[in-house]
């Protein structure tokens, strides 16, 4: 019998039509042979939808049809199973069922942990990181200090919260400026280069905070990194083995890579989905984005960044296949890890198509490594079969406990 793979994309994020150009990308690579897959749709109003239509992009140019012509479905468990079941009507029957859930989601309330820890409180398998590694993955302050923990090359970072920024101006300015300009401010958590600004001196950096927060209650700022070369690879696997793929250049046009190049790319000439600025059409995700790929990188360079992976990757608690993106000082040669991308653009699929793994081979491989881990989280105890409310009860429960010496009674 085939393996039902729900793959699960969307959601409230800003990355909303980016990872519905990596969904369909990865539903139209996967073994049929061996998957029944089962797409799964989360609008931006949080609605869940299935239906074979959602594997077509042209359909995502009109909601309203996706709303008439698919099945508003809610996932849970239900007498043994995981089963999309209607959401409305007076028939609640049971839509389709699912042996794991693929979530290719990108950014905030999805790949942030959001949606893993649904899938946990569940129990349904699932591709990719739990959640403590997606939110590692996506806060970049945990991440950072993390990162920091195991000592591997940084930028010189500094956070705050808006409320701090609000209560003590200075107090923040005199934290930042302990960084040397041109300084680097971005939102926390929001990804896709949503709030990021360079500032040169503290007339803009005051200006970027206030863009900023606008965006997240926390805020990261750290120093520039000078003749900037950007080079990205993904590692695949999980806490127990781990392997590398080619690493990519990434080119860009302007300051930083900002939404347009990452995602946009050349692609002109294309419809969007209604009321966003994202041409989904004729777009490639992360696919599209200029690069060298292999990037262009001495020997040691490149032993140096797949072993900052591989540990970056471990210590974040990094499950399935991510992509880790690096700083470097062509000037000096120094190497600085930027980030990682638990659930990256596109899957980066094309860094393991450049070492000769295919899509295919990678949505197999991510698969199966999602289901180890499941079978590795069931494997630890996580309950007792004492139940100390038992006890508890009999001696009067909540009403005859006594409180600790000066504590208000119940
Ligand atoms: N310290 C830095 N020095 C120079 N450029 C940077 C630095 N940090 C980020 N950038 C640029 O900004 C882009 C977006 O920053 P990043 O931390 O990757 O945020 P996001 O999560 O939005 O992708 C990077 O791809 C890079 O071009
Ligand atoms: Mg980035």
């Amino acid at each position: 019998m085939k393996i039902r793979v729900g793959v699960i994309f969307g959601g409230e994020s800003v990355e909303h039509e980016v990872s519905i150009i990596s969904a369909i990308q990865a539903m139209d690579k996967m073994n049929l042979e061996k998957y029944e897959v089962i797409p799964i749709y989360i609008t931006k109003d949080r609605e869940w939808y299935t239906g074979d239509m959602l594997k077509d992009i042209d359909s995502y140019q009109d909601l309203d049809l996706i709303k008439r012509y698919c099945t508003n479905v809610v996932l849970f468990y239900r007498n043994g199973s995981y089963v999309l079941q209607k959401k409305n009507g007076l028939l609640k029957n049971v839509v389709k069922e699912i042996d794991i859930a693929f979530p290719v989601v990108h950014g905030t309330n999805v790949e942030d942990g959001v949606l893993q820890g649904y899938l946990q409180t569940i129990g349904i398998p699932f591709v990719g990181p739990n959640v403590y590694g997606a939110v590692a993955g996506q806060d970049k302050v945990i991440m950072k200090d993390i990162l920091n923990g195991i000592g591997v090359p940084m930028t010189k970072y500094v956070w705050f919260y808006d409320v701090d920024y609000k209560d003590d101006r200075e107090e923040v300015l005199k934290k930042v400026n302990t960084l040397k300009y041109p300084i680097i401010l971005k939102p926390a958590t929001t990804g896709s280069s949503v709030g990021i600004s360079v500032c040169s001196n503290e007339e803009e950096l005051i200006e970027g905070i206030e863009d900023a927060i606008q965006y997240d209650t926390k805020i990261v700022v750290e120093e520039v990194v000078k003749n900037l070369k950007e080079v990205n690879i993904a590692v695949m696997g999980s806490y127990e083995h781990q392997k590398v793929s080619e690493i990519e250049e990434v080119l860009s046009g302007n300051k930083f890579l900002t939404y347009q190049d990452k995602y946009i790319g050349g692609g002109k000439g294309s419809k969007g989905v209604k009321g966003s600025k994202v041409p989904v059409k004729g777009s490639k995700g992360m696919a599209s984005t200029n690069r060298i790929l292999p990037a262009h990188l001495d020997e040691k360079l490149r032993k140096e960044i797949e072993d900052i992976a591989v540990k970056s990757f471990k210590a974040l608690g990094a499950c399935g296949n991510s992509r880790i993106d690096f700083l470097i000082d062509e000037e000096t040669n120094k190497v600085y890890i930027n980030e990682i991308n638990s659930i990256p653009g596109s899957l980066a699929y094309y860094l393991w198509e450049a070492k000769d793994v295919s899509f295919t081979e990678v949505l197999d491989e991510m698969i199966n490594i999602g289901i180890k881990s499941y079978k590795k989280r069931m494997s630890k105890t996580h309950t007792f079969e004492t139940n100390i409310l038992q006890g508890f009860a009999a001696r009067g429960g909540i009403k005859g406990m006594k409180g600790a010496k000066g504590a208000k009674k119940i």
